[in-house]
């Protein structure tokens, strides 16, 4: 039986997604007066949900599985090919133990402590210029930050060209045409310099910490005791290095919530009541970064009326979860207070997914994403002064993913005595 819910008539709405973005979802939620649509995107159907309660849904591994749903376009650019992203089950289960493995307090201390020491390390070379571009530079700084982490060695010379590549790879995710192109470029040098990483640790002409993620990925065994090949261990391994890279979009849009909210500054160096982690989670709450997530549909089951059938693709609303006026009063507004008392439950705040990290797909990072913002947050309010001359710092909530124009231009920096 078909469902009472709204469908979007549009032939296809492809289109409509790249010219609506980040509210594509939102939009239609909006129009029908409902939490949930068909359409067809990319020719096939596909059902999007918004809300807390699809999120709990969507989250259900009995209804819902990965294998199958993310396009082969963004596996060649963001994720990788046949990555812990795209896996179901007991094989999901152990690749994930294995990443959350990394995310122990003590790695987190020397993921902050390099954190602070590259910020550190780049202000002399700051003040030397007349200005420079934040977002640029903070894609560098975390690259260092993220080889060292990692147990993967990186030479100077080639910090520029590397940093740049991980940016690449995350540009392209909403992307067609060249900067589609770029992203698989970028990518295929970051896999073939980080297979012979792999082949140099199996090798023994490399012996990074055990404690690192190059150590784990190299000597991973699946759940029948078999190492990883080269080119998986290489993706697994980017799947570390790549998003500590691009937690520089989130640094850039901090800046910016300095500059639009001078009173945040004053908050941070008071840091009352841990406002620190409360400007963290605004920021991650606020500003746009993934849209959706997708998933497939497992077995045939009925949801608020709507039947879903197997195979059937479904699109989670990141972005409209996050402005939920159900969840967030005045969502449109950037208030870290927000974040005082709340008591929140793992469906209402899914920057980075929802649900349970070891039995689900929420992102592995979000720890490490915390501390990274933290340390660099807390760095720019403490140890540097700087202006922020004229410049275009809109942002579109079209192209995803999406930055300041001018990804933060900073001038005059000294450090603060
Ligand atoms: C998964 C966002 C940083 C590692 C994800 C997912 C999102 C996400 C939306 C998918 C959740 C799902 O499919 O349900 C972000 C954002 C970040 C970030 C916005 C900030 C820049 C990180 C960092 C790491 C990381 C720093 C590692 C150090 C992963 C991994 C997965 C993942 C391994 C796959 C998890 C799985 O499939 O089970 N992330 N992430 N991410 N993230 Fe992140």
């Amino acid at each position: 039986m078909n469902s009472p819910i709204p469908v979007d008539e549009s032939l296809d709405n492809t289109i409509a997604v790249l010219c609506e973005g980040y509210r594509f979802i939102q939009n239609r939620c909006q129009r029908f007066q409902s939490d949930i649509f068909r359409t067809r995107l990319l020719g096939q159907k596909v059902i999007c949900m918004s809300g807390e309660e699809a999120a709990k849904v969507f989250y259900d591994n009995e209804r819902f599985q990965r294998k199958g749903a993310a396009p082969k376009r963004v596996q060649k650019t963001l994720f990788g090919e046949n990555g812990v992203q795209t896996m179901d089950g007991a094989a999901h289960k152990h690749r994930k133990l294995l990443f959350m493995s990394l995310m122990t307090p003590e790695r987190l201390k020397v993921l902050s402590d390099l954190t602070r020491e590259q910020w550190q390390a780049s202000i002399g070379r700051w003040e030397r210029k007349e200005k420079i571009v934040l977002f640029d530079e903070v894609q560098e700084i975390l690259c260092r930050v993220a080889c060292q982490w990692a147990g993967v060695p990186l030479l100077e010379s080639e910090v520029k060209q590397r940093a740049n590549d991980f940016g690449t790879m995350v540009d392209a995710f909403g992307a067609i045409g060249p900067r589609y192109w770029s992203g698989k470029s970028a990518r295929q040098r970051a896999e073939k310099w980080i297979r012979e990483i792999i082949d140099q640790i199996r090798s023994f002409k490399l012996h990074p910490p055990e404690d690192t993620a190059a150590y784990a990925m190299a000597w991973h065994q699946n759940q029948y005791g078999k190492l990883l090949d080269t080119q998986m261990a290489a993706v697994e391994l980017i799947n570390i290095l790549r998003p500590i890279v691009a937690i520089a979009t989130y640094i850039t849009f901090g800046a910016l919530a300095l500059h639009e909210h001078p009173e945040c500054r004053e908050k941070l160096l008071a840091n009352k009541d841990n406002y620190i982690q409360m400007f963290v989670q605004e920021i991650r709450r606020f500003y746009p970064f993934g849209p959706f997530l997708g998933a497939r549909v497992r077995h045939d089951f009925t949801w608020k009326q709507c039947h879903f059938k197997k195979g059937t693709l479904v699109l989670l609303d990141m972005y409209g979860i996050n402005h939920d006026p159900r969840l967030w009063e005045k969502p449109n507004e950037f208030r870290p207070e927000r974040f005082s008392n709340w008591e929140g439950s793992l469906f209402d705040f899914v920057p980075q997914g929802g649900g349970d990290y070891y039995k689900g797909h929420r992102c592995a990072g979000e720890w490490v994403t915390v501390e990274v913002m933290k340390t660099s947050f807390d760095f720019l309010i403490k140890h540097i002064e700087y202006e922020v001359p004229d410049q275009d710092l809109r942002f579109s909530m079209v192209r995803m993913p999406t930055l300041p124009k001018s990804r933060f231009v900073m001038d005059k920096i000294r450090r603060r005595s």
